[in-house]
């Protein structure tokens, strides 16, 4: 017989804890964006572990100033896709420069399906009366990142034109700001990660080099 464990229960009984950990610098590696998301929803377990991880990132003062909300139904999903669709349209219509240029190379639109097709959502919020809080907030992403990876999930990195309209959405208290909204799931997108800088082009010994001009 098959029993959904309540959320809290899950919580309070420590099987998020057991992970198989692996190499940082091959997590970072293979990590990509991910936009397309498989029908199959993962164990809620996977999700719990990558925030238990996201949760141990320093914070200035240690205030640890994050909040996640994670967003299952189907209900919820559509009201978040719809609010930043509408963002995104007027987003869309307003853009121009590097950023419009980018965009549309890309193939980018104002339509954003990931919101409503992945299995989770994760809202991250920062509150903001925390020293550093949003610095803090977006390093406990990047653990998160990697910790997905580590559990063979996908997400993407969203960040909504419109943030104010979510954060009233799901009741945030007025001192939680919106960073990002992760979707996440099974990877089901043929899109490769972006090419990185050399590391020779992003660091220097003591001082940047002159430049030649
Ligand atoms: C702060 C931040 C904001 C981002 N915002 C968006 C976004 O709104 N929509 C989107 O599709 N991707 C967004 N991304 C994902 C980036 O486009 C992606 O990480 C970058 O192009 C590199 O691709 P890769 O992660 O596959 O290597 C964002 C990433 C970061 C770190």
């Amino acid at each position: 017989m098959f029993f959904e464990l309540d959320r809290k229960t899950l919580l309070d009984s420590g099987t998020v804890l057991s992970v198989t950990p692996m190499n940082v610098l091959e997590l970072a590696k293979r990590r990509r964006t991910v936009r397309k998301f498989k029908n199959k929803k993962p164990p809620i377990e996977k999700l719990l572990r990558a925030l238990e991880a996201a949760k141990e990132a320093p914070s200035g003062m240690n205030a640890q100033p994050w909040h996640f909300v994670i967003i299952e139904s189907i209900e919820m999903k559509k009201q978040v896709r719809e609010i930043c669709e509408k963002g995104e349209r007027q987003f869309y219509e307003k853009m121009k420069g590097k950023l419009g240029e980018w965009l549309q190379e890309k193939g980018f639109t104002w339509e954003k399906p990931f919101l409503s097709d992945a299995p989770y959502l994760v809202l991250v919020f920062a509150d903001v009366r925390a020293p550093f809080a949003v610095q803090s907030t977006w390093l406990a992403v990047g653990y998160l990142l990697l910790a997905l990876e580590e559990e063979g999930l996908g997400t993407v990195t969203y960040t909504p034109p419109n943030p104010k309209e979510i954060e009233e959405l799901v009741n945030a208290p007025k001192h939680y700001k919106l960073q990002t909204i992760l979707p996440i799931g099974y990877p089901d997108d043929e899109k490769p990660k972006y090419e990185r800088k050399a590391l020779e082009d992003v660091i220097s010994f003591e001082k940047f080099e002159e430049k030649e001009s």
